[in-house]
């Protein structure tokens, strides 16, 4: 079966962005460990984890589709002075993901196209629980998870 090309369009998409959120994850984790905060460091390395598996999931439905993967330009990391930061900069990054996997999915089921949309839901599934858990994290009142590391 021919893929449409504007399904290969948003699984090419999904790749630049998982790669960059790789990226990020990766990055502050790096960050964390300067700042001696090895537990926090290991959260986000297990994020940038779930993150390169995402990215290997879209990987091998291009390769099926005898698509190349070729990520566009990667975002660059965002990263910050405080813990409070980085979960501001996470929480965009996994809102852009959600909204991504929400048009990418809606665009499947438009062309009927029931394999990828599965794909893409269970993406956007995952994407809706990483922003759960940071908004979980970070009540407004702030507080607790605050901490400054200059
Ligand atoms: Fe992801
Ligand atoms: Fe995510």
């Amino acid at each position: 079966m021919s893929t449409d090309p504007r399904t290969i369009g948003w699984l090419s998409r999904a790749l630049t962005h998982e790669l960059g959120a790789v990226q990020q994850y990766l990055a502050q984790g790096v960050l964390a460990r300067l700042w001696g905060d090895d537990g926090l460091a290991q959260s986000l390395e297990k994020n940038a984890q779930d993150e390169l598996r995402h990215a290997q999931v879209l990987m091998e439905h291009l390769i099926y589709a005898g698509v190349a993967p070729a990520a566009g330009q990667i975002a660059p990391a965002r990263l910050g002075r405080t813990l409070s930061d980085f979960m501001e900069s996470n929480r965009l990054l996994e809102t852009q993901a959600v909204r991504l996997y929400q048009q990418a999915l809606a665009h499947a089921q438009r062309v009927r196209d029931a394999g990828r949309a599965a794909v893409f839901e269970g993406l956007l599934r995952e994407e809706l629980e990483h922003l759960h858990v940071i908004n979980d994290q970070n009540p407004q009142s702030g507080g607790g998870l605050e901490k400054n590391h200059d």
